[in-house]
């Protein structure tokens, strides 16, 4: 290990052999932690090779189980987000890309710091089981094309302990460790099409599109040498998506948006990403692929397969059909605009951080989250507002929190005299022929 750290803290490359090692030693924990500590960080400083980045992410994928998939009919698909505020489109195109005929068998994680989780959010709904034996995950995929469960402990080990020392030394925000963490665990999960939503912008790993790009590019190239149909968007993520952040607040917009309402970000995002994985299954031109997608939100068929999913995993349907039934928060704070003029900016990862503060993430791993805590928003970006006008209402069960996290939303809300230029809510599609940049 010592001769490793210091051949990469000169800016060497690691040999395939050194990268399994590596990974071998940390999952074996024969390798002591500050070795561990000291190689990620001269990977963090140094960077990788394609090369070296996609033999860590095979490593880190063979280091625990791989799921098997090709039992299950169909295209097996899956969605994944690099991590945002607010980003409930899991919800949405898991259902929509069911009922246009793919399957989705879909390992979803936790809230990690600032950004939510999908199972956080699917347990907010009474009674849903995120904890599936494989039997009853199958069994779900056969019946609805659809099931949705909380990583399990055999799948990358690699990742798991690699993670939590990225997060712990300050080393989450690499290229090369970013992709071989995330495309590991896409490689494991054993579907057919991987479609990236890279996250651009404050509340999001990366902040400019340069650096978006080359991490989708790198995590497409990963995929596409694994042999699977790998795509990516690039999302914005200078402000949360839509208008709800927190578990059941979250679960309630993405129903509004599957009953045919709801915020046109995560409607028109959903959308986007569905018709996208559509294309990658093979299913006909992008136009072909959006209207596909466009019937299956309108007929309400996607709505009656997250309705079917949440039955078959034991939860309570009747709040996906009436989002009006889901608890509610015994604290209600209102947020009012300090001044007249217009939001110039939203920066997501304070936000993020509120809805934290508030219950709705977690401190420490072991935490339990409050399914009734977060943020409603009833002004975004670009929005006029009035001085005492509510720009958003905080929920929460800590009386004691409230005041602070008021005080922190106020601070991560800019209000301009100018309207600000507007900003387009996909930047990129990156595939393994290029980047195509939309009207950025
Ligand atoms: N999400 C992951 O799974 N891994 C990372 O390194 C960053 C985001």
């Amino acid at each position: 290990m010592y001769d490793l750290i210091t051949k990469k803290k000169r800016g060497g490359e690691l040999t395939k052999e050194e990268i399994y090692y590596f990974i071998t030693g940390c999952v074996e924990n024969t390798i002591p932690n500050e070795q561990q500590a000291a190689l990620l960080m001269a990977i963090w400083a140094q960077g990788m090779t394609d090369r070296e980045t996609t033999e860590m992410t095979l490593a880190m994928a063979e280091s625990g189980d791989m799921m098997d998939l090709s039992s299950l009919p169909g295209v097996k698909v899956d969605k994944h987000s690099t991590g945002g505020v607010g980003d409930k489109t899991t919800l949405v195109v898991g259902p929509l890309a069911s009922a246009t005929g793919l399957t989705v068998a879909k390992m979803s994680g936790r809230g990690l710091g600032h950004t939510g989780g999908t199972i956080d959010k699917l347990e907010s709904i009474p009674g849903f089981r995120t904890s599936l034996t494989m039997e009853e995950f199958f069994d779900g995929v056969r019946k609805n094309g659809l099931a949705l469960m909380g990583q399990t402990g055999e799948l990358v080990p690699a990742d798991k302990k690699l993670y939590a020392m990225r997060d712990i030394i300050s080393a989450v925000d690499s290229i090369p460790l970013i992709a071989s963490s995330i495309m590991s665990k896409k490689l494991a999960a054993g579907t057919d099409v991987i479609l990236l939503d890279v996250k651009m912008g404050s509340g999001a790993f990366m902040k400019t599109l340069e650096d978006a790009e080359k991490l989708a590019q790198t995590m497409v190239a990963i995929g596409e040498a694994a042999g699977k149909r790998t795509e990516a968007l690039i999302t914005d993520m200078n402000q949360p998506l839509g208008f709800a952040i927190g578990n059941a607040l979250e679960v309630a917009e993405a129903a509004e948006v599957l009953h045919g309402n709801g915020p046109e970000d995560v409607r028109e995002e959903s959308l986007m990403l569905s018709a996208e994985l559509l294309y990658l299954a093979g299913r006909g031109h992008r136009d072909e692929c959006r209207r596909v997608a466009e019937e299956a939100l309108r007929s309400g068929k996607a709505l009656e397969k997250f309705c079917a999913m949440v039955r078959t995993q034991g939860g309570d349907d009747s709040v996906i059909r009436d989002p009006s039934r889901f608890a509610r928060a015994p604290v209600v704070r209102e947020v009012l605009a300090p001044r007249d003029g217009y939001i110039v900016g939203m920066a997501a990862e304070y936000i993020g951080g509120v809805s934290v503060m508030l219950g709705a993430g977690r401190d420490d791993l072991g935490d339990a989250v409050d399914p009734v805590a977060g943020i409603l928003l009833k002004k975004k970006y670009g929005d006029g507002v009035e001085r005492g006008e509510v720009i958003a209402t905080l929920l929460t069960s800590k009386e004691d929190a409230v005041a602070e996290a008021e005080k922190r939303f106020l601070s991560a809300v800019t209000i301009g005299d100018e309207p600000p230029a507007p900003r387009p809510l996909i930047y990129a599609r990156v595939g393994k022929d290029g980047v195509v940049r939309f009207d950025v």
